[in-house]
């Protein structure tokens, strides 16, 4: 079994996977209300909730893990805010030292990608090696507040990035919209609930980077879109249209995130199509998605609402399933806040050897 904390950014959680079982018990605390009433993550509030957070939970998972049976530890390193990883890798080399227990470093965002595939592993353990050895090559959609990429997990498991946002993210274009819209962080659920009542053709909105050789995004060029859009609209007028602006907005982003899926599908010869990252919620986009999939004959694996957040089920998870042999064992671990989609987490030595004295 696997014991994994996570602490990236603003949710404290912690997880324990059997690979004989799944995902046994998940535990999460979240910040989102007390960054809410800012606009957006206040990393210095993030780190004090994940030091109050993380020993009630890791102190709540210790309680139901059957000690025994747990092999090692596991902990984002990165990417995210320094302090918050900070805490959850000080955390995890605590516990590796009083379990003696070995510790690995997990990439939250190779995380994300891998968290896809829970649900296959879920449903037949024992014969998920054979099952996931018929979806890879495997292309999948990362898309997050703060992320929005697509890749391939090839049939060694080696994971390569297709194509990513230059600009702003996805959910960040949505967040941003919301915010000209009037409407509160995050914006991207509250775009979605009144674009439910409206067109999504009342208004064209731009769709960049249109060929089917560029599979990069970029978001920025929307939000400015919508800000000339009201202005030219004025206050009355986008009150009356409100619904319609907000799913003619969604509808742009979600446009282009599945026209470009569908290229990256044709590109690699995918034979499964993954869909992961806080976006993932969107009722709309999973529906389109799917569809795609239909399309390419293929079976589309989004990452159950659970996962698609900050979460710990889905660093236990990559742990297992997309281990890291050279770096299983140490306590090196280092926060990487800027690690990459397609890097591997840096385990280093844990530094020059400790100057000890000891008592004669
Ligand atoms: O992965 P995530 O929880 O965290 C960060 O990347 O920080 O993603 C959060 C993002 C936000 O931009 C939020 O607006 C977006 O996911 N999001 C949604 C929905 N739920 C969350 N976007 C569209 N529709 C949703 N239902």
């Amino acid at each position: 079994m696997i014991f994994a904390i996570e602490s990236s950014c603003d949710e404290s959680a912690v997880a324990i996977f059997d690979p004989a079982r799944g995902l046994t018990g998940e535990w999460v605390s979240s910040q989102i209300d007390l960054h809410g009433r800012y606009g957006g993550v206040v990393p210095e509030l993030a780190v004090r909730e994940h030091l109050g957070a993380l020993p009630l939970l890791v102190g709540e998972a210790a309680r139901h893990a059957d000690w025994p049976a747990v092999t090692s530890l596991a902990v984002t390193t990165g990417p995210g805010l320094a302090g918050c990883l900070a805490l959850g890798i000080a955390s995890a080399k605590a516990l590796a030292l009083a379990r003696a227990l070995p510790l690995t470093g997990v990439n939250h965002l190779r995380a994300h990608a891998w968290s896809a595939f829970i649900p296959v592993h879920a449903e037949a353990p024992a014969r998920f090696p054979e099952q996931l050895a018929g979806l890879l090559p495997h292309a999948g959609l990362l898309v997050s507040g703060g992320n929005t990429a697509l890749f391939v997990i090839h049939e060694d498991h080696r994971l390569e990035l297709l194509g990513a946002t230059i600009d702003d993210a996805a959910g960040e274009a949505l967040d941003k919209g919301a915010k000209l819209l009037g409407l509160g962080y995050p914006g991207g659920p509250q775009v979605e609930t009144h674009a439910a009542a409206g067109d999504a053709k009342a208004f064209d909105f731009p769709r960049a980077l249109p060929d089917r050789g560029n599979l990069d995004f970029s978001f920025s060029g929307l939000k400015t879109s919508l800000r000339y859009k009201l202005a030219d609209l004025g206050p009355e007028e986008t009150k009356r249209r409100f619904a319609d602006l907000c799913a003619s907005y969604q509808a742009a982003v979600i446009d282009v995130l599945v026209r470009k899926a569908g290229f990256a599908i044709d590109r690699v010869g995918a034979r499964s199509f993954g869909l992961s990252g806080g976006v993932a919620h969107n009722k709309a986009l999973r529906v389109r998605l799917a569809s795609l999939a239909v399309e390419e004959d293929i079976p589309f694996l989004p990452a159950l609402p659970r996962h698609t957040g900050d979460n710990a089920g889905m660093i236990a998870f990559a742990a297992w399933a997309d281990p890291y042999p050279e770096g299983a064992d140490t306590l090196g671990w280092r926060i990487e806040p800027a690690l990459a989609l397609d890097a591997r987490p840096d385990p280093r030595a844990p530094g020059e050897a400790l100057r000890t004295s000891s008592p004669d």
